[in-house]
């Protein structure tokens, strides 16, 4: 078997070990067009995993490297004149160049064809000389361009500058370091490599970098540097200024040191016919996360485990399973790097926050490090932050408890947790009355605990329903009903309920949820309205345009909804202005295009809103809070964006609301919503930080399932309530259950009290024999360690 190998970076020259390891019979070539030793960047990073990975693919490689280590354990936050230590984090890092004089020797030694400073033969030449050609030709692959048509590369490029630099300071431990200058916020990224320095990685927003001057230089558009021979000496010596404490009387170097801007690559396939793509030819992952050189280098070792155990006639095959292996791996780094470089594009919003809590949000910032990750890793870390959150919210004379399990006051009533069951449509009512059905459901999961219970969304009219099954408050039937559920929860719960009031607009007269959500009904519908005449989807009903008189008649029916709902006793009121209903439709630019007061600029969209909102602030009684559930973003070009949505809920926030409930999409129906864990929390994190110093909280919505999550996100000052939606449809006790599985004493209703305890699964969980002896009780101790060169 023939291999051509393009480019003698860390994937390419890894690859050709392993592929000539595996397989001496093979004929492996490496193209790498700079000379040996000629290369950017300083230090590489690895995470223990990755390494044991490397240990078992080959050892001799492994032990090289491992003898050439800086390991350690801790990372420094520095920030506002502290320096916040967390530890547990195993750490392993070398020089770039050492690992690839590592990598190359090892590979000449195992026969492998070595051709430096030497480009490589035209594609169509190595495609027909070789079995196999692996393009490991780097970020600017062009291999990845001249086959673009198949591969369908995308590029996206981010809103930061950065500078990859070395120094001569040897630092004891992955620093960040962030701080405020006159330009504005600029952060550090550093860590050691061996005993002669560090890389340091200085990273500020575009408009940051254009204020400190930085822009007299030229940024390199090239995120590879290519044909950079020299640093941008103005960078560097301005940075050693402005980082003159950090780097205390030590140096920056610069090594092709360019300002660029990060892109993430992604690509639809990896492989054509016997071309494959591996590293960062085929993706990129933000560096806050960790390295390129990693992912290449596990991708190397999947390709020739694929290519091992497919044979030598099963090229296609191999390629197959190199790329279904590693691209699952690679999306998720990638979604947690994006969640990462997204934190860092929007640090300014942060640096109000105090150094603890700054300290932990930077830690969880890519979601893969919780709370409890932490608290494995370094128990008196996470004791500070829990100390630290508990004296901020008035409890520091009590033992910290979860963070979810702290009270919430609005007004004047009291959320006994921080845990809300989400409005969810239960398409359960006939003519508007909520029955039995509600009853329990609401009630089942007042009793699991839930700070706060919200009812489904309740119409304010007939035609206001989105459903035939929705629930309405129109009349007083609807109301005692009501007041049947609010008077359970009350007398047998300490939950607080909430209504939800909305109206359909031009969302309505459609199908039961499972029978066709968002389908208009086979017979019986009737007419919907709307801001402007856009249908939802082509086959819904067009709505008619509301008129002025219209609109004041809709409002009346909110405020007869709000003065029934005071009257059923509820303890919060929520409008519903997301999802694309009524109110929503006039807030979004995608929906509403009338030309009258109400339509146009936001103050005009805004304006039936928040007359709604007044008359009912007017009516709910002072001392109950108030709600509005916004869709932060449409998801889709010209609509509603993050920085939008901040004025909005500064709006509501300005007409007395209590509590911004934020929430996303579902307002047109070609959104492209970028659905995962947590999904909608960073928009709840940029409104609440917006509002930051006001009386008024923010709740979280969307794929928020663990109570390690909504601790973390709590900690980290991203919100102050998390409402969970169909987790409670698969548990209505979650609450409960979460404090049993943290061992926190949560009261139980009484009559539930004999199940408090998990109950047992069987055998398999019973006590085990210890079958090991601890020799070493360091072992087992919290790793807390900073590097020190031997
Ligand atoms: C300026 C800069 C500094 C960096 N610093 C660090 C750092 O300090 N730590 C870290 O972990 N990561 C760093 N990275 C990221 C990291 O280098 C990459 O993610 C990693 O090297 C990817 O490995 P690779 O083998 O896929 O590609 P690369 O290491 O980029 O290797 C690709 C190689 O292909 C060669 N090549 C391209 N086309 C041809 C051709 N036609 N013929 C012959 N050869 C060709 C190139 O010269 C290059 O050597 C840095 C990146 C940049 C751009
Ligand atoms: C069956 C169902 C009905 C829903 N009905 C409503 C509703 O009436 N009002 C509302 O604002 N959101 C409604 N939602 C959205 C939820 O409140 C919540 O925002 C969404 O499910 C995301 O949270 P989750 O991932 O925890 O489920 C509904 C969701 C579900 C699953």
């Amino acid at each position: 078997m023939r291999i051509a190998v393009v480019g003698g970076g860390p994937g390419g020259l890894y690859f050709a070990a392993l592929a000539k390891q595996l397989d001496p019979g093979r004929t492996v070539t490496v193209w790498e067009r700079n000379p040996p030793g000629d290369t950017y960047g300083f230090g590489v990073v690895f995470s223990d995993e990755t390494l044991g990975g490397i240990e078992h693919a080959d050892p001799i490689i492994h032990d090289a490297m491992a003898a050439s280590f800086a390991r350690w354990d801790d990372i420094d936050v520095r920030f506002r004149d502290e320096v916040i230590t967390s530890g547990g984090h195993g750490f392993a890092a070398m020089s770039r160049r050492k690992l690839l004089d590592i990598l190359r020797s090892r590979c000449a030694d195992l026969g492998v064809q070595l051709r430096f400073a030497e480009a490589a033969p035209d594609l169509e030449r190595l495609r027909a000389d070789h079995d196999l050609v692996v393009a490991a030709d780097g970020v600017n692959s062009g291999i990845r361009t001249e086959l673009a048509d198949v591969f369908r590369p995308t590029f996206e490029g981010r809103r930061c500058r950065y500078v990859w630099f070395g120094t001569d300071k040897v630092f004891d431990a992955f620093t960040f370091d962030v701080r405020e200058t006159d330009a504005g916020v600029m952060q550090v990224h550093a860590y050691p490599y061996d005993e002669t320095g560090s890389t340091l990685i200085v990273e500020m927003t575009e408009e940051v970098w254009q204020k400190a001057g930085f822009a007299e230089s030229p940024a390199v558009v090239d995120p590879a540097c290519l044909g950079v021979s020299d640093s941008d000496t103005f960078a560097l010596s301005r940075c050693e200024e402005i980082f003159a404490d950090l780097l205390d009387g030590h140096r920056l170097i610069g090594n092709k040191s360019r300002w660029v801007s990060f892109t993430t690559v992604r690509c639809d396939t990896w492989h054509h016919e016997n071309v494959v793509l591996l590293g960062d030819a085929a993706h990129t992952a933000h560096f806050s996360i960790g390295s390129g050189t990693k992912l290449a280098m596990e991708d190397a070792l999947s390709l020739a485990a694929c290519l091992s155990e497919a044979g030598a006639d099963q090229v296609d095959l191999a390629l197959a399973a190199y790329e279904a292996e590693r691209k699952a791996v690679v999306v998720s780094t990638q979604r947690a790097a994006q969640a990462s470089l997204e934190w860092f594009e929007n640090l300014a919003q942060y640096t109000d926050q105090e150094p603890m809590r700054f300290a932990f949000n930077l830690l969880t910032r890519s979601r893969r490090v919780t709370y409890e990750n932490l608290q494995l890793r370094d128990p008196e870390f996470v004791q500070r932050v829990d100390d630290w959150f508990a004296a901020s919210l008035g409890f520091g004379a009590e033992p910290t408890r979860p963070p979810m399990f702290y009270p919430l006051r609005l007004r004047g009533i009291t959320v006994p947790n921080r845990i809300v069951v989400s409005p969810m449509d239960m398409y359960s009512s006939d003519d508007g009355i909520p029955g039995d059905f509600h009853l329990v459901h609401l009630g089942s999961k007042a009793l699991g605990g839930a700070g706060l219970v919200m009812t489904e969304m309740v119409c304010v009219s007939p035609a206001g329903r989105i459903t035939p099954g929705c629930t309405g408050l129109w009349n007083d039937d609807q109301r005692d009903s009501w007041q049947r559920v609010v008077d359970f929860v009350h007398a047998s719960t300490p939950a607080k309920i909430g209504i939800q009031l909305g109206h359909s607009g031009r969302k309505g007269s459609t199908k039961l949820m499972w029978e066709g959500m968002d389908d208009p009904l086979p017979s019986g519908n009737w007419p919907v309205v709307g801001p402007s005449p856009l249908p939802y989807k082509p086959h819904n009903q067009t709505p008619r345009e509301l008129s002025l008189g219209e609109m004041a008649a809709i409002k009346e029916e909110f405020l007869a909804a709000g003065r029934r709902a005071v009257e059923a006793g509820f303890d919060l009121l929520e409008l519903h202005c997301a999802h694309g209903y009524l109110l929503s439709s006039f807030l979004s630019p995608l929906t509403n295009q009338r030309d009258d007061d109400y339509g146009g600029p936001l103050e005009n969209r805004l304006r039936f809103p928040l007359e709604i909102f007044d008359g009912l602030r007017a009516l709910w009684p002072a001392e109950k809070p108030m709600s509005v559930r916004i869709s932060a973003t449409d998801w889709a070009p010209g609509g509603i964006d993050v920085d939008e949505a901040v004025l909005i809920a500064t709006a509501f926030a300005d007409h007395g609301a209590d509590l911004i409930d934020v929430s996303t999409g579902q307002v047109v129906s070609t959104e492209k919503p970028a659905f995962g864990r947590s999904y909608q929390v960073p928009f709840a994190d940029a409104i609440r930080n917006a509002l930051a110093g006001r009386d008024i909280a923010v709740m979280a919505v969307g794929a928020i399932s663990s109570y390690d999550d909504v601790n973390s996100l709590l900690l980290a000052g991203r919100a102050d309530l998390c409402a969970l939606g169909r987790t409670h449809l698969y548990d209505p006790q979650w609450t409960l259950h979460a404090a049993a599985d943290q061992d926190y004493q949560m009261p139980w209703p009484m009559p539930f009290a004999a199940g408090r305890r998990k109950p047992q699964t069987g055998r398999s969980d019973g006590p085990k024999p210890r079958l090991e002896l601890v020799r070493d009780p360091e072992a087992n101790a919290v790793r807390h360690g900073r590097w020190r060169p031997e």
